[in-house]
Parts: structure tokens; C-alpha cells; sequence
């Protein structure tokens, strides 16, 4: 398979550090040095679905395919304010497609987990054209009095549309389960039978234990795609990797021994998105004009889980 559309969408009200100290006992500078992200782009009167579809729609416009074209939608996505239905059947609605549809919920990892199902599905000959959009809103997770947490996410949805193509080198997925690192529990419906204690919690994070698995299983995971490729290194045009603290993407690249100018960030502007980062990245990447035809791209996203994936295509 290979991408032939992208697009992306970002909720309209951006938070900087500095409106943040107003409320919590944190600093522009101690944001800004520990994780990178200046300001980011919060939910206030949006909905998620919306931006989701949205999203979609200008990827199917970038690839010139209309949405009763699609053979199949995959939705990643961590929590929306629907428990079910699943979002990418109201993306199927939103958008008129009228494929089987299917959510994913692997954190941070969803775009490359997506990737990995639709290129199954076009090794079995089951698919010519797929549609993932990836739509989080991480902002709704967090305790917005905790420092430690909020200060790190921003909401954002971005969709790729793929078609028939030889363009994918090789994709590695990973996981390791640590469910005490990064976790969030949700308070579901009483009933008369329910006898155990439960609790509503926000995202709870080890903060440093998350960095180290980031750094070790990004690092892991982009060699092996290199490797089963036979490409070195070098030979990568773009890192693009998930948009989590930039002394996350500072370490990669440094154990890559690549230089900074490949690897696009936009975590300044819109902090950790959970998987709508890497979507919204390539999106950016190309409109900005930085990608050319023929350019090997390395992409790495890690999460909650903790799941992990790398991505080796050809733009
Ligand atoms: C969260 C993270 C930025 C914290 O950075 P760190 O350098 O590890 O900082 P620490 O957690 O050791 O905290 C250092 C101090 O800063 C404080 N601190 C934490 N957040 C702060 C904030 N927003 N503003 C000011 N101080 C803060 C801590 O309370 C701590 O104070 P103490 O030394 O008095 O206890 C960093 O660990 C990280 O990015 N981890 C990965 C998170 C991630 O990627 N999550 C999503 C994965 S998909």
C-alpha cells in the first residue's frame, strides 16, 4: 500500500505555558526545557467526532477518492465522550462511506498499529482503499490540577488515506506490558451486583519510567524496520517520531546518529496528541513542502501499555 492523502485538524483554542502558570505551580521555562511544548490546542466547544470527520474528509479530498470509494476504515482512538458506538462507524456516517469500519484503542501507538492491520488487509487482496483516522483528545484524561500530566497533551485528529502501492518497506510492532506506568480507571455504570470497590481516576504516569521505555523501544524498534529493509540509517530522509518530549526525540536521534534536520517536530505548538501526533506530522510535513516523492520515511510511536511500533515507507 502507499499514503495518497492526508489531513489533520486542531481544535481552535490554543493554551500556552504562561496561561497555564496562571493556575498551576509551573513555569513557561520548566515546560519549555523538560518537554519541549510551548502551547498546544485544547477541546472547549468542539467535539471530537467532528474533528475526526473532518479530518478524514480533507485526506480523501488530498487523495481525490470520494468516501464511497473506501473499502475499509480503522479509527484510532483512546477515549471520546462515546462508549459506544464506535467512532469510526460515526465517521462512516459523517463522512457517507459505507465499508466495515473498525476502532483501535492502542495509546499513543494507534497510527502504526493501523498501518500494520491495513497492510494485512491489502497482503490478503481483501482492500484497494483504506481510510485511518487517528482522533484523541488527551486533555480530557488529565487532571487539570496535576502539573506533572496536563502540562504534556494537546487534542488533535489526523487521518491518512492509502492505496494499492509497493511503498511500505517494513513494519514492526511491540508490546510489554507495564499497566502501573500510565493508566487511567473510569467509572462505569452501578448495578445491584456490584460488590467491589471502584474508582474514578485521571491519567496517573510514571514519568520517568514512561522516558526510558520511550527511548529504549523507539530506539529498538526503528533499527529492526532498518534493518529488515536493508536500509541504513543515513539512507532515511525523515525520523518521524511520535511527539511525546522533545529530549525523547533528542535522544532517539542522538542514539541514530542522525542530524536534527530530520526530524520534524511540532510538539512546540501541540504538545503529546496520543496517536493523532504522527497523522497530524505528516499532514504538516506536507503541506509545509518537505517531503518529495521517492523520500524514505522512518516513523516510531510509543504508548500507554506499553505498546511501541515503527513504520519504515516510502513516500
Ligand atoms: C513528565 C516528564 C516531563 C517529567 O520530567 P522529569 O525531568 O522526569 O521530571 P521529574 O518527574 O523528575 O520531576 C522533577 C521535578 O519537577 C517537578 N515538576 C513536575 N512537573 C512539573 C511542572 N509542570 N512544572 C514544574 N515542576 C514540575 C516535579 O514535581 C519534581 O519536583 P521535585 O524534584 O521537587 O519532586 C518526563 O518524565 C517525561 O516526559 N516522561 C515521559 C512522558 C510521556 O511521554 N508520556 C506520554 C507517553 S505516550
Amino acid at each position: 500500500m502507499k499514503i495518497s492523502g492526508t489531513g489533520s485538524v486542531l481544535p481552535k483554542k490554543i493554551v500556552t505555558n504562561d496561561m497555564l502558570a496562571q493556575f498551576l505551580d509551573t513555569s513557561d521555562e520548566w515546560i519549555r526545557t523538560r518537554t519541549g511544548v510551548v502551547s498546544r490546542h485544547v477541546i472547549s466547544d468542539e467535539r471530537l467526532e467532528d474533528m475526526a470527520i473532518e479530518a478524514a474528509r480533507k485526506a480523501l479530498d488530498d487523495a481525490g477518492m470520494k468516501a464511497e470509494e473506501l473499502d475499509f476504515i480503522i479509527c484510532s482512538n483512546v477515549v471520546n465522550e462515546y462508549v459506544t458506538p464506535q467512532l469510526s462507524c460515526i465517521i462512516q456516517g459523517g463522512i457517507g462511506a459505507t465499508c466495515p469500519c473498525m476502532d483501535i484503542n492502542c495509546a499513543c501507538a494507534g497510527f502504526i498499529h493501523a498501518l500494520e492491520i491495513a497492510e494485512s488487509f491489502y497482503r490478503a487482496e481483501r482492500v484497494k482503499n483504506v481510510l485511518i483516522v487517528c482522533a484523541e483528545e488527551p486533555t480530557r484524561m488529565t487532571d487539570w490540577s496535576d502539573r506533572r500530566t496536563c502540562v504534556l497533551f494537546g487534542d488533535g485528529a489526523g487521518a491518512a488515506v492509502l492505496t494499492p502501492g509497493d511503498n511500505i518497506k517494513s513494519i514492526k510492532l511491540s508490546a510489554s506490558s507495564a499497566t502501573d506506568k500510565l493508566w487511567q480507571y473510569r467509572l462505569l455504570q452501578p448495578t445491584p451486583y456490584i460488590e467491589k470497590e471502584e474508582e474514578d481516576v485521571p491519567l496517573q504516569m510514571k514519568g520517568q519510567d514512561v522516558f526510558k521505555f520511550a527511548v529504549k523501544a523507539a530506539s529498538k524498534d526503528i533499527s529492526r524496520v532498518l534493518d529488515e529493509a536493508g536500509v541504513g540509517a543515513d539512507q532515511v530522509d525523515h525520523y518521524m517520531l511520535h511527539q511525546a518530549n522533545i529530549r525523547i526525540i533528542n535522544a532517539i536521534q542522538e542514539y541514530l546518529e542522525q542530524p536534527k534536520e530530520k526530524f520534524p517536530t511540532n510538539i512546540e505548538d501541540h504538545g503529546n496528541s496520543s496517536s493523532s501526533c504522527c497523522p497530524i506530522l505528516l499532514d504538516e510535513c506536507k503541506k509545509k513542502g518537505l517531503l518529495k516523492r521517492g523520500d524514505i520515511i522512518a516513523m516510531s510511536a510509543f504508548g500507554a501499555g506499553f505498546v511501541s511500533g515503527a513504520v519504515l515507507f516510502e513516500w
